[in-house]
């Protein structure tokens, strides 16, 4: 199924919040509003937005907080993929040159910080402070994140575990609060929160591992993102992880040395995709990836019967089968 059946429950807020979102990004600066039209003309998925309101209607949350808060979710995001982009030196995002690439990496620093400093502005305007609770201690566990994966970059030793702690901190910590906002606004006990915070996590670790494993096997015109540029900047993700504990010891050395040998030429990059596949990296990711929307589906089994549960569980489906 496609990403907008399920969001069509939710149609008429997301469409707020594209206005939302728009009126955000105005400024009477003429290089904020050249930054901020390029990024309007390249949309993405909308896909925290859609966590955030369809978790709201589930839990009966007042639509005009859920769709502030949908907005400022997707400021955020924004942000970080702008500072992403820059740190990784990304040059294709959403099909179109990056921030940095069209413009420098001085403006993305500077851009990124207008979104992240606009979004806590509008919660402030707006009193949202329960919500800016939550954000709060999101983005700084976001940071933390992207500073955990610079730290760990060309470690060929890196365990699962810190990789599930390093995407739990980076990505799943913004999708986990989309889903605890959505279900906190309409003031839900703490037992209704803390378990979609906790369903949010599980699909935000399905996330960012099917994430990771299009860096290896997706398309780039689909993905509108170039490939392979995890491996190339030492950022060893769970595919990679796998295959090295899946080998023998002769192909986890040859792994290791392609690893480390830098930008993957010469047939390097189709003798490693050889060796993941021999020793099933992407196969055991996918694996993992489904085990988490199952747990996140799981969670959200006390809400049964619900038209939005139905539309949940299907972008729970939606995030570990998608090909973009
Ligand atoms: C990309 O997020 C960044 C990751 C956490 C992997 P999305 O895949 O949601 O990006 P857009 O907003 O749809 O472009
Ligand atoms: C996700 O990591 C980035 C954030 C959570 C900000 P990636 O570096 O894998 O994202 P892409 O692949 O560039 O979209
Ligand atoms: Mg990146
Ligand atoms: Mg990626």
């Amino acid at each position: 199924m496609a990403l907008k059946e399920f969001q069509n429950p939710v149609k008429t807020e997301l469409g707020e919040v594209e206005e939302r979102f728009k009126e955000a990004l105005m400024s009477r600066l003429p290089l904020v509003t050249s930054v901020a039209s390029h990024i309007l003309a390249t949309r993405g998925k909308r896909y925290r937005p859609t966590l955030l309101l369809l978790s709201a209607k589930l839990t009966d949350g007042p639509s005009d907080r859920a769709v502030c808060a949908a907005t400022v979710v997707e400021l955020i995001h924004t942000a970080t993929l702008i500072h992403d982009d820059s740190i990784d030196k990304s040059e294709l995002r959403r099909g179109s040159p990056t921030v940095n690439f069209k413009w420098d990496d001085d403006v993305s620093i500077a851009m990124g910080d207008v979104l992240y400093s606009k979004a806590f502005y509008i919660l402030v305007k707006n009193q949202m402070y329960d919500v800016m609770d939550v954000l709060a201690e999101t983005t700084h566990r976001m940071s933390v994140g992207e500073m955990l994966e610079l730290e760990r970059r060309h470690d060929v030793d890196l365990s699962e575990e810190d990789y599930l702690r390093m995407i739990g901190e980076k990505t799943a910590s913004l999708i986990s609060a989309s889903c605890e906002i959505g279900a906190m606004l309409g003031e839900q006990q703490d037992g209704v929160r803390s378990r979609f915070s906790k369903c949010g996590h599980a699909l935000g670790l399905a996330f960012q591992i099917t994430d990771d494993v299009f860096d290896f096997v997706g398309r780039e015109s689909e993905l509108g993102k170039n490939i392979g540029t995890d491996v190339g900047s030492g950022k060893f993700t769970l595919p990679v992880i796998a295959a090295l504990r899946n080998a023998g010891s002769k192909d986890r050395s040859r792994i290791k040395e392609i690893l480390k040998s830098g930008p993957l030429m010469d047939g390097k990059w189709s003798e490693l995709l050889a060796l993941m596949k021999e020793y099933e990296g992407i196969e055991y990711s996918k694996r993992r990836a489904l085990a988490y929307a199952a747990e996140a589906k799981d969670l959200l089994n006390p809400f049964e019967g619900s038209p939005y549960h139905l539309s949940l569980c299907s972008l729970v489906d939606y995030t570990v089968e998608r090909r973009k």
